[in-house]
Order: structure tokens, then C-alpha cells, then sequence
């Protein structure tokens, strides 16, 4: 396997990690060796025993900037202290309590090695999205309910997939009801199922989606919007853990582990008395929450590279400019990964050269940095500009070059007028741009 591990001096409890990390055929090396980059931050796994020398290894995690880095980093400390709170803030993705099986160390390894692993449907780059992915993998092991919050377009969806992958009901159904998009007075038959004849328009008995995801996973998407009368139904179902179907009294065992996702404040919604508080509590039993991806920047890049690759025809090539990876990371992605999927989507069909350039993104200018201060966002917007006019100068050459230094032939193919040519090469001639190409004569 094309990884590398680096290890701190362990304590005694923790030695077997080199025994097993061994065992798997991986590069062990001491952890003063990261700086030689054997392998990149992204092929390299850190664990650092933070039973000893807690405090230098700390200050070693800022030092060598795990967070910037996205190094794989697994601390291990004692059982209720706060060092795990101070590591993962210091960007370590999991964390280990001596004592440890050998079975949880091959756990941990195998999460870890998971979404190393390229071809995944997960892109997480950055330290936080990790941190995630490793806590939705140590939940995908239990049956606790999931709690996943994040704004809209943030991926809670593939989230939930990605658990039930994770999880041993993986060869059992996954079924995804979206709360709101069904009407309400529809909604408790979709759920629970009903019997031929139980009210009006039941023409035939019909399955719940709880049935349909016997044995396996049931994502209850949007579930701030359900009504009060259904959640509190919803909550029995959750506490019995069984159900009944409309114009039934045989209740039906039920053995489905249940996510929730929202991408409203639940909390609020509660204090508001539109979602129940008992049902809230029975819900957030174990909460996931995925940043807006403006708080992840890392994940920008790899992310846009990974719909590149889904969207652009088998041995083409498209890659993106400097300036648009800079634009990428710099704006503030509203609809999240949703709005990045759709842009370069986009960018693809609009592109004249196998790169992308920012005027094929399309992205509002405007509202680009509308979250950082004033000083950033004059140094953004005349970056963006520049950028823009720099592909725009960019083509002229190019259509100039093409037609041997012509000028109506390049006003032309522009679709400009010659005077407006004129105009655009004086512009580019003040700003340095050398227009007179060897052995070719502007006309
Ligand atoms: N980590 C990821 N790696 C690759 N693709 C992702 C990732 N996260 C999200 N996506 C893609 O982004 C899009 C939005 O994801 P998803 O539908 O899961 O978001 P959501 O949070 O459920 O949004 P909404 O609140 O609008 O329902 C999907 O097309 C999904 O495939
Ligand atoms: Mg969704």
C-alpha cells in the first residue's frame, strides 16, 4: 500500500501499533522523519502518543501545521482528558485510549486507509471533513440514531450513504424519504404503510418505507419540516421500535436504523415549539455535522478535480487555470458542493481550450467575498478582474497569432469591430503585453 506511517515515542500500553501497522505491510518511520516527505501529507498517517510528552507534542502538531498540511493525524491519549478536545483542534482526525485491542487498532488503521484510498464517492481533503468521515465510520458500527445537520448542498445525503456502506447492514436496503417534498397528509401512509381500504384512494395494502427498510437504513431527510402530529408518531415508532400500518392492529418488529438529516437549527426549531423536544433528544443521539464548504477550503479543489473527472468525455483533458483555482477557493459556495457540482458542470461545457479559465465559471463576482473584511475583498475583486482581463488577453493573442497579426481578420473572429480591437490592444500594450510577435508584422 502507497502509505507511510510515522510514529512518536510510544509509551508501553501503546506498542503493539507497530506490530500490527507492520503486520499490514505498511512503512513505518520515527515521526522526526515527516519533514522528509517519504510519502505526502495525504499518503501519511501520524500517531502521536500523547500519554507522554503531551504538551511538546502538541506544540510538534502546530509547529509542523498539521491542519494546513492535512496530515492523518491519530493521537493517543488517556480516557476523559481533555487532550483529545486540544488535538482535534489541532487538526488530528481520530483518537486512540490506551488500553487498546489489536482489534481496534485495526479499526482505526481501516478507517483511516479508507478514505485514503482514491475512487471513493467521499472527497475529504481538508482535516475537518476527515474528522468527520472518521466519526461517521466509527458510528456506521453502531445502531445509535444519526443526527446530520449542515446547510443545503453540503452532502449529508451521500453522508448517510456513505454510513450505511460503512455498517454491516450494508447489503440491506437504503431507503430515503425526503419529509418535505411529500404532502403532509401523505406523508404518515409513505412512512408507515397502510391497508387496502384505510381511507380514501387506498386501493391496495402498501408497504412503509419503515418496512421497506427492514434489516437496513432509513434516511429521514429534511425532518425539521415534518408536522407535530407526525412526530409524535414518528417518536413512538422510535421508542417501540415497531410500527403500525393505517387500518391495521398487528404492529410489525422493526429492526432499521434510522438518520435524520436537517439543515435547520433543530435546537431553535425546538425552543420555536415546532419540533419536539423528546423526539429531538431520540433523534440526536449521535450528531454528525458537515461544515458549509466556504469552512473547508481544502476540499475545494480535489472536489472540483473529482466532478472534472465525472463530467468531462473518457481522454479529454480539462484542468483548471491558476486564477480559477484561486476564484474557487476564495468564493463563499452558498449552495455548497451542490453549487461547485453545477459550476464546473458548467465550466466544462463553456470552455474553449482544455482549461478552464474564470470567465467559464460564471461565478457572481459580486458576492465572491462577501465574508472576508474590506482589505480582502478590494485584493480579491481586483484579482478576479485581473484574472478575467488576463484570459481575455490571453485569447486575442491567440486569435491575432492565428491570423498572422491581421487585425480585421481578429476583430473577425472576435465578433468585435476593429476599433473596438484597437482599443482592447492600446489597453494591453499600457499594461506591458508585448503585441508584436517575431517575424510578424502587425497589420
Ligand atoms: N464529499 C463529497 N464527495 C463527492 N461528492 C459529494 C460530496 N458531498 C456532496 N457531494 C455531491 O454534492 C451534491 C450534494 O450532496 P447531497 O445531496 O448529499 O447534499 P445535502 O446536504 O443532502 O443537500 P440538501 O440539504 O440540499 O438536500 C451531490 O451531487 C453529491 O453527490
Ligand atoms: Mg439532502
Amino acid at each position: 500500500m502507497d502509505i507511510g506511517v510515522y510514529i512518536s515515542e510510544l509509551s508501553k500500553s501503546s506498542q503493539n501499533i507497530i506490530k500490527i501497522i507492520s503486520e499490514n505491510g505498511v512503512d513505518i518511520y520515527p515521526i522526526n522523519e515527516l519533514g522528509l516527505l517519504k510519502y505526502p501529507p495525504q499518503k501519511s498517517i501520524v500517531f502521536i502518543d500523547l500519554t507522554i510528552n503531551a504538551n511538546e507534542h502538541l506544540k510538534w502538531m502546530s509547529l509542523n501545521k498539521v491542519k494546513e498540511n492535512s496530515y492523518n493525524v491519530i493521537v493517543i491519549t488517556p480516557r476523559n482528558s481533555e487532550l483529545v478536545a486540544q488535538a482535534m483542534h489541532q487538526g488530528a482526525i481520530d483518537y486512540l485510549h490506551p488500553p487498546f485491542s489489536i482489534q481496534q487498532i485495526k479499526n482505526i488503521l481501516n478507517r483511516t486507509f479508507e478514505h485514503l484510498s482514491p475512487g471513493k464517492m467521499m472527497i475529504a481533503s481538508s482535516w475537518k471533513s476527515k474528522q468527520v468521515l472518521q466519526l461517521a465510520q466509527r458510528a456506521a458500527n453502531t445502531d445509535a440514531t444519526i443526527l446530520l445537520t449542515g446547510e443545503s448542498g453540503t452532502g449529508k445525503e451521500v453522508l448517510a450513504k456513505y454510513i450505511h456502506q460503512y455498517s454491516s447492514r450494508r447489503d440491506e436496503p437504503f431507503i430515503s424519504v425526503n419529509c418535505a417534498a411529500i404532502p403532509e397528509t401523505m406523508l404518515e401512509a409513505i412512512l408507515f404503510g397502510h391497508l387496502k381500504g384505510a381511507f380514501t384512494g387506498a386501493i391496495q395494502n402498501q408497504k412503509g418505507k419503515f418496512e421497506e427498510a427492514q434489516n437496513g437504513t432509513l434516511l429521514l431527510d429534511e425532518i425539521a419540516e415534518m408536522s407535530l402530529t407526525l412526530q409524535a408518531k414518528l417518536l413512538r415508532v422510535l421508542q417501540e421500535k415497531e410500527v403500525d400500518k393505517i387500518g391495521s392492529g398487528k404492529p410489525i418488529k422493526l429492526n432499521v436504523r434510522v438518520i435524520a438529516s436537517t439543515n435547520k437549527d433543530l435546537r431553535q426549531a425546538v425552543k420555536d415549539n415546532k419540533f419536539r423536544e423528546d423526539l429531538y433528544y431520540r433523534l440526536d443521539v449521535l450528531p454528525i455535522q458537515w461544515l458549509p464548504l466556504r469552512e473547508r477550503k481544502e476540499d475545494i479543489i480535489p472536489l472540483a478535480y473529482y466532478f472534472i473527472e465525472k463530467y468531462v468525455e473518457e481522454n479529454e483533458v480539462c484542468e483548471l487555470s491558476r486564477e480559477s483555482e484561486s476564484l474557487l477557493t476564495e468564493y463563499h459556495w452558498p449552495g455548497n458542493i451542490r453549487e461547485l457540482e453545477n459550476t464546473i458542470q458548467r465550466a466544462i461545457i463553456l470552455r474553449h481550450s482544455a482549461e478552464i479559465y474564470p470567465e467559464d465559471l460564471n461565478l457572481p463576482i459580486a458576492s465572491i467575498s462577501m465574508n472576508s473584511n474590506p482589505v480582502e475583498t478590494d485584493c480579491i475583486q481586483s484579482q478576479v478582474v485581473n484574472s478575467k482581463k488576463l484570459v481575455e488577453f490571453r485569447y486575442i493573442l491567440d486569435e491575432l497569432k492565428k491570423s498572422k497579426g491581421n487585425r480585421t481578420i481578429t476583430a473577425k473572429s472576435l465578433g468585435i469591430s476593429t476599433r473596438a480591437l484597437r482599443y482592447k490592444l492600446a489597453d494591453m500594450k499600457s499594461k506591458g503585453i508585448d503585441i508584436n510577435f517575431k517575424n510578424q508584422v502587425l497589420s
